[in-house]
C-alpha cells in the first residue's frame, strides 16, 4: 500500500466532529477521502445536520469523552457492529474560564482535566486493540501549541495539553512496531469556538487578537490531515505555534517572561478575555511596586544579618 494514500477509505473515530476543527476535518475525510468516519460529540442538532450533509459514510455517537466507563461501552459496540476503527481522532477539548489558578474550584479543575487529558488517555486505552490490528493505523492526538509554551489564565489547560504532548510522544514509541502512527498536533490560534463562551462558562468576547492571527479551521484541518497522511509524528499547525516553539528552543526563560508581558498588554484591548487575569496586576501595580521595595529593605546577604524573629516576628534570641 501507497503511504501517499493510506488513509482512503479508513473506519476513522474522531472526537470533537460537531463543529470547529474536528468538522472540518470529518469533512476532508468524508469527501476526500472515502473514509468512514464514527463521530462523537453531544449536540444533537449539529450532528443531525452533519449526517444529513454526509449520509452513509458518517454516523455518530453522543457522549461525554470524559467518562472512561462510556468509552469501553463505545469500543465494545464498535466492535460488535463489525466497526474496525484504523485511526483514532482525539480532537475534542475544552478551554478553561479565564482566570488565576487559584479562582477554578475542584468541579471545574477536574472537568477541565478529565475533558482534555483523561479522555484522550480513555480514547486511546478503548480503541488501541482494535487499531493494533488495522492493516496500517493512525492515532492523532490534538493538544495545542500552549504544551509548548503555556500561558498564564489557562494553567490547567496548558498542563493538560502537556500531558496530552507527553503521552502521545510515548504511544509514538510503543505502536512503532504494530505499524500504527501516532501524531501529536500543536495549532496556535485557530478561529473556532473554543474561545466564545461554552455552557456560560468563560463569558468572553470575542478577541480580536485570535481573530487576526489565527487560521480558520479549515486551514488547521487540512494540515491535520496532512501531517496524518504524511505519518508525522507532530504537526505544528501555524505561524503563531512555531513562533513560540522557537522561542521555547532558543530562550526558554526569556519566552515565557515576554509571553506574559505581551499578554497582559494585549489583555487591555486585543484580548478582552484575558482581562480578568491581568486586571489584578494593573490594579495592584503600586502595591507591587511597594513589595519589590520591601523585599530590597529585607533581602539579606548572609546567615547573620537575619534577625532573630520567627514566622510570626516573634523574638526568637540569639
Ligand atoms: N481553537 C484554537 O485556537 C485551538 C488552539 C489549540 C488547540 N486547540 C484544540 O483543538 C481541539 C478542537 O478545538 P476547536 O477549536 O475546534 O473547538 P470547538 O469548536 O469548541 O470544538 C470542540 C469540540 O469538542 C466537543 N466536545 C467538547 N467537550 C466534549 C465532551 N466532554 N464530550 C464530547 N465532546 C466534547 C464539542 O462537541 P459538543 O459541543 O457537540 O459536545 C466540539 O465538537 C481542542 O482539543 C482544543 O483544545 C484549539
Amino acid at each position: 500500500m501507497s503511504k501517499r494514500n493510506w488513509i482512503y477509505g479508513r473506519n476513522v473515530v474522531l472526537t470533537g466532529c460537531s463543529t470547529g476543527m474536528g468538522k472540518e476535518v470529518l469533512m476532508i475525510l468524508v469527501k476526500k477521502y472515502g473514509c468512514n468516519v464514527m463521530g462523537v460529540a453531544r449536540n444533537k442538532a449539529k450532528l443531525d445536520e452533519l449526517k444529513a450533509e454526509l449520509g452513509d459514510k458518517f454516523s455518530y455517537r453522543r457522549f461525554n469523552i470524559s467518562s472512561q466507563e462510556e468509552w469501553r461501552a463505545f469500543a465494545k459496540e464498535l466492535e460488535d457492529m463489525g466497526f474496525m476503527t484504523d485511526i483514532l481522532i482525539n480532537n475534542a477539548g475544552m478551554i478553561q474560564p479565564f482566570g488565576a489558578f487559584d479562582n477554578l474550584d475542584d468541579a471545574m479543575l477536574d472537568k477541565i482535566i478529565n475533558t482534555n487529558l483523561m479522555s484522550v488517555i480513555y480514547g486511546c486505552q478503548a480503541m488501541i486493540p482494535t487499531i493494533k490490528k488495522s492493516q496500517f493505523g493512525g492515532i492523532v492526538n490534538v493538544a495545542s501549541a500552549s504544551a509548548i509554551l503555556p500561558f498564564g489564565g489557562q494553567s490547567i489547560y496548558s498542563a493538560t495539553k502537556g500531558g496530552v504532548w507527553g503521552f502521545t510522544n510515548a504511544l509514538a514509541q510503543e505502536l512503532r512496531g504494530y505499524g500504527v502512527s501516532v501524531t501529536c498536533v500543536m495549532p496556535g490560534p485557530v478561529k473556532t469556538d473554543l474561545y466564545k463562551a461554552r455552557d456560560g462558562e468563560s463569558g468572553n468576547k470575542a478577541d480580536s487578537l485570535v481573530e487576526s492571527v489565527g487560521i480558520t479551521a479549515q486551514t488547521a484541518a487540512k494540515r491535520i490531515v496532512r501531517a496524518m497522511r504524511y505519518r508525522k509524528i507532530r504537526c505544528v499547525t501555524d505561524f503563531v505555534a512555531h513562533a513560540m516553539s522557537l522561542g521555547m528552543k532558543v530562550m526558554p526563560a526569556s519566552t515565557v517572561k515576554m509571553a506574559g508581558g505581551i499578554m497582559k498588554t494585549a489583555s487591555k484591548k486585543l484580548m478582552p478575555s484575558f482581562a480578568p487575569i491581568y486586571k489584578d496586576q494593573f490594579d495592584n501595580a503600586d502595591m507591587l511596586k511597594e513589595r519589590i521595595k520591601s523585599r530590597k529593605a529585607n533581602t539579606y546577604n548572609q546567615l547573620s544579618d537575619v534577625p532573630p524573629t520567627g514566622p510570626f516576628g516573634e523574638d526568637m534570641g540569639k
